[in-house]
């Protein structure tokens, strides 16, 4: 029997937090996880996880976690556990996450900590699954059998690297990329951006987040090298990054322009292509992949954050206002909801994957 044929106990590491909340929702309705161990940090470790929670889901609390009791985050209590999710906060993150590969459980991050090694996926699960073929490379370097970790992106990178890799699929390289991001202020974690900073406001900055946005674009689309030891990330492409927080809850909207290394496609042919983009997961059949990974919108006025952040559960990429662009080559405007593809369920979707594919 293989592990996507058995119920998996799923850990969530950080599920006080946004993210690791919204793993609860996701992680209480999906067929092949089991929510098995909570982890937090000292200040919440002991108590049960209705005390230890400030629960901001307008899902409401699945009833399995209500009573558990939030431990600590040392893999000596997580035994039995056949995957490690972690919404960790990026300062304690690396040590943290390290422990676990370390003590040989599988584990998926959506902290930044080790995102740009050259021997871990950075997998955005509707890209570059190929990608996991760096597994192995990361296990015999760290002398593990079963233990490893894979990443996913920055929020704001899940959802541009998607259009991105179809267009690059069907029309060969990309030159340039300006993107210019409305980031919603749950990508901040809670309690995030103080309401008197972002109600009839924008702050034109997000700390850190431009550069890595940079980098990891070229990760992701880049492939790995002829010895399946390290990422190649793409190193003739160029992107420029300017982001925004903005008073949106959830949903991350991204204006970018795209200039084509060789012959522009039309507008026409960057629609049927986005329409008609697949990926691997699908094919599968994970039960996360979205039915269709890329929802191309004709409305002049779409997409919205409110209206179109839970299109495919989520797990879509939502592009419209796909137009010609006088100074590169064609400019659209995307959604991605962050906490779900920018976040957890890339997550899961990434463990469903390494399910399927013998990893776990
Ligand atoms: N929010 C998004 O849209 C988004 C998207 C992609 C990636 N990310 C990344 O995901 C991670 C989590 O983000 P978030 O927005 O969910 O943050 P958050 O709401 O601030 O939650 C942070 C979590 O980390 C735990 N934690 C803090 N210090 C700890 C320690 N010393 N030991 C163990 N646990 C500790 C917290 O537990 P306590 O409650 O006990 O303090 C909480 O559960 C970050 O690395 C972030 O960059 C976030």
């Amino acid at each position: 029997m293989s592990s996507s044929d058995r119920i998996l106990n799923a850990a969530v590491l950080g599920a006080t937090g946004t993210v690791g909340q919204r793993f609860i929702v996701l992680l209480a309705r999906h067929p092949m996880f089991r929510i098995h161990s909570l982890g937090a940090s000292e200040r919440s470790a002991g108590k049960v996880y209705t005390d230890a929670t400030k629960w901001k889901m307008s899902d409401i609390m699945p009833e399995e976690v209500k009573a558990m009791v939030v431990k600590p985050c040392d893999p000596a209590h997580y035994a039995g556990c056949d995957v490690v999710f972690s919404g960790l906060d990026a300062a304690v993150a690396g040590d943290i996450e390290k422990a676990f590969f370390e003590a040989e459980f599988a584990v998926f991050s959506n902290a930044k900590n080790y995102r740009m090694v050259e021997d871990v996926p950075l997998c955005v699960p509707v890209v570059n699954t190929d990608h996991y073929q760096l597994v192995a490379h990361q296990r015999k370097s760290l002398n593990l059998q079963k233990g490893f970790i894979v990443t996913n992106s920055n929020c704001s990178t899940s959802g541009l690297v998607v259009p991105l890799k179809a267009l690059q699929d069907k029309f060969g390289a990309i030159s340039r990329v300006i993107v210019t991001t409305l980031q919603s202020i749950s990508g901040a974690g809670y309690p995030g951006v103080a309401s008197l900073d972002i109600l009839d406001n924008i702050v034109p900055l997000i700390s850190g987040e431009e550069p890595k946005m940079e980098a990891e674009v070229k990760k992701i689309l880049g492939g790995i090298n002829s010895d399946l030891s390290a990422c190649a990330p793409l190193t003739d492409m160029r992107v420029s990054a300017t982001c925004n927080r903005v008073a949106v809850i959830d949903g991350h909207t991204e204006c970018v322009s795209v200039e084509f290394a060789g012959k522009p496609p039309s507008v026409e042919e960057v629609k049927q292509c986005l329409r008609e983009y697949t990926c691997e997961a699908q094919e599968l059949g994970c039960f996360s992949a979205p039915k269709h990974v890329i929802h191309v919108t004709d409305e002049p006025d779409r997409p919205q954050p409110r209206l179109d952040r839970n299109n495919g559960e989520g797990m879509s990429v939502t592009v419209g206002r796909i137009r010609e662009c006088p100074v590169f080559h064609i400019k659209f405007t995307l959604l991605v909801h962050n906490t779900v593809l920018g976040a957890a369920g890339a997550s899961i979707l990434n463990a469903e994957y390494a399910a399927k594919k013998g990893f776990v």
